[in-house]
């Protein structure tokens, strides 16, 4: 039987839904700053979604575009501006950023208290330590999936391609606080098929088109695609979606699976930062 489509594009509309009445009714009016730098069409395609998704929830945005060869220097300015700015709740400084630019030192610099992408050292801590403030959108969208259709968590082996700092470790750390038992794999992990194969909750981030094939799969998992890659002009996932959902148990589709649930994701957020700051100044 074929697997279950995971409608992230559904579950996500529906959540904004839901935030555009508790935004409506809560008395709080919630700004997100977004920054880019550099003229990569991707990312400013991201950037553009989010601001969509601030306008249909009725969170105040305010979008800041900087050129490509900015120094590191200008971007950290502009972030402590945005720090100091009581109107603004949430900053996201959109990654990658170009080549020159030290992402660390920006991703640091932002307010912990503000940081709606969950990237700050402290936030990426207290996820680490099971206290999460601020989770990244990503993971943070896949849990919600996961809880959506009712997939059990605790006690799944989940197994996750990819290590990054935007996905693959707070992904790690989600499904950990959730009582999975996880691993993570990485480009040096042997036997990577083996390490799959084991997987009730199969994640991947890698960033290659048909990285996942079937035989790499358990039977009835639940396979989890964050890859967005580009293979013969057409949008596709990590996985070799045709041939694994036919083994799979639920599958999420690229598009329409993890990309809309970090979207959604990015408003709860923002609208908590929010709360938390209307609280902090209220005392
Ligand atoms: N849908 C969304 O909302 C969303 C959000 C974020 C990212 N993405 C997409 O998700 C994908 C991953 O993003 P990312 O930022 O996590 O990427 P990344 O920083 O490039 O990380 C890729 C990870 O994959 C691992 N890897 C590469 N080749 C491998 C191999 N042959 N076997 C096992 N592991 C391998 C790398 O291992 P090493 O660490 O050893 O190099 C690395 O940990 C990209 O396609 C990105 O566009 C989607």
């Amino acid at each position: 039987m074929a697997a279950t489509i995971l409608d992230g594009k559904k579950c996500s509309e529906m959540r904004l839904e839901i935030l555009k009445e508790e935004i409506g009714e809560c008395g709080l009016h919630p700004h997100l700053a977004t920054v880019i730098a550099g003229k990569d069409p991707a990312s400013q395609m991201y950037v553009r979604m989010k601001h969509r998704a601030c306008e249909q929830v009725g969170i105040g945005s305010v979008g800041i575009e900087l050129p490509g060869d900015i120094s590191t220097q200008k971007v950290l300015e502009k972030v402590r501006q945005l720090n100091a700015d009581p109107d603004i709740d949430g900053i996201l400084v959109q990654l990658p950023l170009p080549k020159g630019i030290d992402s660390e030192r920006i991703i640091e610099a932002i307010d912990p208290a503000k940081d709606v992408d969950g990237y700050h050292p402290e936030n990426m801590g207290l996820l680490f330590s099971g206290k999460p403030r601020f989770t990244s959108c990503t993971p943070t969208g896949i849990m919600t999936l996961l809880a959506e259709y009712k997939i059990p968590v605790a006690g799944a082996r989940a197994v996750i391609a990819g290590r990054s700092i935007d996905v693959g470790r707070p992904m790690a750390a989600l499904l950990l606080n959730a009582d999975a038992t996880v691993t993570i794999c990485h480009s040096k992990t042997r036997n990577l098929a083996d390490e799959l194969k084991r997987a009730d909750i199969l994640v991947s981030a890698v960033g290659k088109a048909h990285f996942i094939r079937p035989e790499m799969v358990k039977p009835g998992a639940t396979v989890i695609d964050v890859g967005i890659n580009q293979l013969e002009g057409k949008l596709v996932g990590d996985v070799d979606f045709a041939a694994v959902r036919e083994i799979a148990g639920a599958i999420t589709p690229v598009p329409g699976g993890v990309g809309p649930m970090t979207i959604a994701t990015l408003m709860e957020n923002t609208l908590k930062a929010a709360k938390v700051r209307a609280c902090s100044s209220a005392r």
